[in-house]
């Protein structure tokens, strides 16, 4: 296999988009460029203009391209699909055993079965991660590899997303040349850069809180129980700073990130903050707690959208309302609006959850730079990559199948 040298991720955002170069070294992978240019032709996480997306993801992938001197011809491309079109279904494929021991080939053959049974012509699954399996009726299995039996079912979570929309991203690549190897849910991706292994065992839930959408990943038992995509983000916040002060977007934006503040106790009720006028109107003079009230009522109308859908899947997993109860690790927010100031406290006090931001986990190469919220997909595409391609029949030094396989479907051949 040629291509072998490195991956080349690129994280289509509503506001920016972010390539990255990882390159495979003999201690790992290291990320040797990025690129990051402002997002046109994309709308709450869903392209919208093919030209103009093209040529926002040309020139990050140049950037990342130029600063790591890779050759692109040995790079596998992996992009990244957000949006409302994303949805979590179940699936089960179940395989009749010849030498009644489960082989890994029984198991990667059942999940492929479950994929074939969900197929349709308008959906496109992105991802088939396993809930659970059962042999002859005995429910519950975590490994089934080396168990005996006649029967070997699996059950797995399918993220899919609309044929089109994925189409339509994957247009804008085919115009640059590029060949797309994977597509990755973004949320799922920020979910492999944030959490420990701990966390999803525990139960955890991560919010991507970005530009133009929230994406939302559930895991309890080690295991994705649940995947969305909402078209509210950061951006929504802005506008309405840009429609409260009387400002333009631009302004609005800047204030957000200097001054912004979700919650009203957090500022001192005498502080005052000069806003531009738009046009050659005059400076105008406005408490922060004005500021504090506009983003505070947007981010907890936003949150509770967030608590709505998930409320929605415990009652429907679980017969009750209460979403404390499985997710003991609580929830990890990150994308670029987590830094909201006022945020984790909001969050904690709406969810009653334990909040903390998560930041992606280091990896050799370019520095610090990648290490903020914002870039928490881009980084957990290069982990699931990796595991991917681990899995298939790549040119990779360490392991056989079985190793690949334990990589492929981790908690489930970790024990
Ligand atoms: N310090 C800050 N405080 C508040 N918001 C911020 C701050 N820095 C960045 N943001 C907001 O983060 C948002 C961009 O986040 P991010 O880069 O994660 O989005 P994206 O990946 O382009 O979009 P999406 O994933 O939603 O399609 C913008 O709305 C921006 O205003
Ligand atoms: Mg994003």
């Amino acid at each position: 296999m040629a291509k072998n040298h490195g991956i080349l991720v690129v994280d289509v955002g509503t506001t920016k988009i972010c390539a990255m170069v990882g390159e495979f070294k003999e201690d790992g992978l290291w990320i040797t460029g990025m690129g990051v240019s402002p997002s046109y032709g994309l709308k709450k996480g869903v392209v919208i203009d093919i030209e103009e997306a093209t040529t926002s993801i040309r020139e990050a992938v140049d950037k990342a391209l130029t600063q790591s001197k890779a050759d692109l011809d040995k790079l596998i491309t992996y992009t990244s699909i957000a949006g409302t079109h994303i949805k979590t279904t179940s699936g089960m494929g179940t395989k009749v055993l010849k030498e009644q021991e489960v082989t890994y080939e029984d198991v990667r053959d059942a999940i492929e079965i479950a994929q074939a049974g969900s197929k349709s012509e308008d959906r496109r699954i992105l991802h088939a991660l396993p809930k659970e399996f059962v042999i002859d009726h005995q429910k519950g299995i975590i490994n089934p590899v080396g168990m005996t039996g006649k029967r070997l079912e699996v059950h797995v979570n399918l993220i899919t997303c609309n044929a089109s929309t994925l189409q339509n991203l994957l247009r804008c690549f085919q115009k640059l040349g590029l060949e797309v190897n994977g597509v990755v849910f973004q949320g799922l991706a920020s979910a492999e850069a944030v959490l420990t292994p701990e966390e999803k065992d525990l139960g955890v839930i991560v919010i991507d809180f970005g530009g133009g959408t929230t994406d939302v990943v559930a895991y309890w038992n080690g295991v994705l129980r649940l995947a969305f995509s909402l078209p509210v983000g950061g951006e929504l916040l802005t506008n309405d700073l840009a429609i409260g002060l009387r400002t333009s977007k631009q302004i609005a934006e800047e204030i957000k990130k200097e001054k912004g503040v979700c919650l009203r106790e957090l500022v001192n009720g005498d502080e005052i903050i000069e806003v531009p006028g738009i046009g050659n109107r005059p400076v105008r003079k406005v408490n922060r707690q004005f500021i504090a009230e506009i983003l505070e009522l947007r981010v907890k109308e936003l949150f509770e959208l967030v608590a709505r859908e998930l409320k929605k899947y415990m009652l429907e997993e679980t017969g009750k309302l209460d979403i404390r109860s499985k997710f003991g690790s609580g929830i990890v927010l990150t994308g670029g609006s987590s830094q909201l100031p006022g945020l984790i406290l909001t969050v904690d006090q709406m969810f009653d959850l334990p909040t903390r931001i998560g930041l992606p986990s280091n990896l050799n190469g370019i520095g610090d730079e990648i290490l903020a919220p914002q870039f928490s997909t881009a980084v957990g595409m290069f982990y699931y990559a990796k595991t991917e391609l681990e899995s298939e029949e790549f040119d990779f030094p360490e392991g056989g199948l079985l190793e690949k396989l334990k990589r492929a479907f981790g908690k489930f051949f970790k024990k």
